[in-house]
């Protein structure tokens, strides 16, 4: 599906907006899209469409949110009706009541929950929430995990790579100019899917360690899945030492199944945080965990604020996606993770056919693409060193010219707006692709 692919309306706006955005986007992230950031004017099912006309299969979703693909007609529908009636009480209202109820129907360590409008606010207060708990100050955090961009946590989430120190822990970077002084006295960076270097900072450290946050999927780093046993292990090593385990489920939360990796994996962390996939695109973000260490929000000793948190468009979106996520007939978690299986068999068996070097791995639902030459990638080092960004820089922007929008950081995501008609139109442009890189 060649197109006309042309980005010249894109670029004049893209050149007007230099002069009002800083950048000329609201997310530094969007920087990456090439040949320069995009603007696009429609998005419906696995569809979007850019502003000179050119139609993709998206597989970047808002960057994971819309799991029932673009501008649902049943989540517009609830946001519609309920805000006609009010968008923000500063006061309670009923839906939040429902949509709290309705994530803890699903989530297995959602005892109570709270509110609030990105991911990054959500693991603030789980960080707080945990210091305040266990009376101490340190959390450990992976190597090249990504849990937002507030300086207590934004560290070693980008290359380059400095050397470990005792063949273990990597130094904490700061992954920006600004980041206060000391943030990194909360922390401990570590490498993950590492047995070793938990048992060790444990033994050094274990009472200093407030809690471990993890993505139970590292699916901001080539959707690596832990090694066997690794979550139980890092679970077992917390309550060994009094310490709380924190599941950043932003992404993995109500994709890879409607309670998240807890419920995917079996292990129930202390605490857990959602966003994106929790209301099909409207801005929410969800802090759950036990009676016991939520009662301290819930009694005042911990602060939590936020003047959007629970708005009336947010709870009407939150309330509906959960109870579609809940509805049998429609099963949208098995839906996008045979929908992903599909494709990642798709472009292994291509992969296999012309020798292309390309991993393609993650658990269906969300998945990750690079070219490494059949090395493996299990934790950050490996990806930094294994595979090769220019050349999926190169797939990317072939991709974007056969109408296949992919993100330019590897991961893909799907909808239960994708059909097979889509994986099928998307696995020949890949082929094409592939075909036209090995000449
Ligand atoms: C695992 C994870 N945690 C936290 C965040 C931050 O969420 P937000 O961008 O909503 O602040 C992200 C964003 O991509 C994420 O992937």
């Amino acid at each position: 599906m060649d197109q006309k692919h042309s980005f010249d309306i894109s670029g004049e706006l893209y050149n007007r907006a230099l002069n009002s955005l800083a950048g000329g986007v609201n997310s530094n992230v969007r920087l990456a899209e090439t040949p320069h950031p995009l603007f696009y004017d429609k998005a419906k099912g696995s569809k979007i469409y850019d502003v000179d006309g050119n139609q993709y299969i998206d597989y970047v979703l808002g960057q994971g949110p819309m799991i029932f693909g673009h501008s649902p007609d049943f989540l517009l529908q609830a946001v519609t009706e309920a805000s006609v009636s009010g968008q923000l009480f500063a006061g309670q209202h009923l839906l939040e009541l429902e949509a709290a109820e309705a994530v803890k129907s699903l989530v297995p360590n959602a005892e109570l929950v709270r509110f609030a409008s990105s991911g990054t606010e959500a693991v603030e207060a789980a960080f707080r929430l945990a210091r305040a708990y266990t009376q101490r100050n340190v959390i450990i955090k992976f190597e090249g995990h990504y849990h937002g961009w507030s300086d207590s946590v934004l560290f070693n989430t980008a290359a380059p790579l400095k050397p470990l120190n005792n063949d273990i822990f990597p130094e904490p970077e700061p992954m920006s100019r600004g980041v206060a002084d000391h943030s990194e006295s909360g922390l401990i960076i570590l490498p993950w899917n590492n047995f070793e270097a938990i048992n060790t900072v444990f033994e050094q450290r274990g009472d200093e360690i407030a809690a471990v946050i993890t993505e139970p999927i590292m699916c901001n780093t080539n959707c690596i899945m832990p090694k066997s046993g690794y979550l139980q292990h890092l679970k077992e090593s917390c309550d060994r030492n009094n310490s709380l385990l924190i599941f950043d489920e932003v992404i993995t939360g109500f994709r890879v199944s409607s309670g998240g990796a807890q419920s995917f994996f079996g292990i129930t962390p202390h605490l857990a945080t959602f966003a994106k996939a929790a209301a099909g695109g409207f801005p929410v973000s969800i802090l759950t965990g036990s009676k016991e260490i939520m009662s301290l929000i819930g009694t005042g000793t911990v602060m939590h604020g936020g003047t959007l948190n629970a708005n009336v468009m947010s709870m009407a979106a939150t309330k509906s996606s959960m109870e579609h996520l809940s509805d049998r007939k429609i099963q949208t978690n098995q839906k996008i993770n045979d929908l992903g299986k599909k494709l990642m068999i798709g472009l292994q068996d291509i992969n296999s056919r012309l020798e292309a070097g390309m991993l393609v791995q993650g658990p269906g639902s969300v998945f990750a693409v690079s070219f490494t030459d059949g090395k493996e990638i299990f934790d950050y080092r490996s990806h930094v060193e294994n595979s090769d960004p220019d050349r999926y820089a190169v797939f990317v922007s072939e991709m974007m010219k056969k109408g296949i929008r992919i993100n330019s950081r590897g991961i893909w995501f799907l909808s239960e707006s994708h059909t097979d008609e889509d994986i099928q139109c998307t696995l020949s442009a890949a082929l094409e692709v592939l075909q036209f890189m090995e000449l």
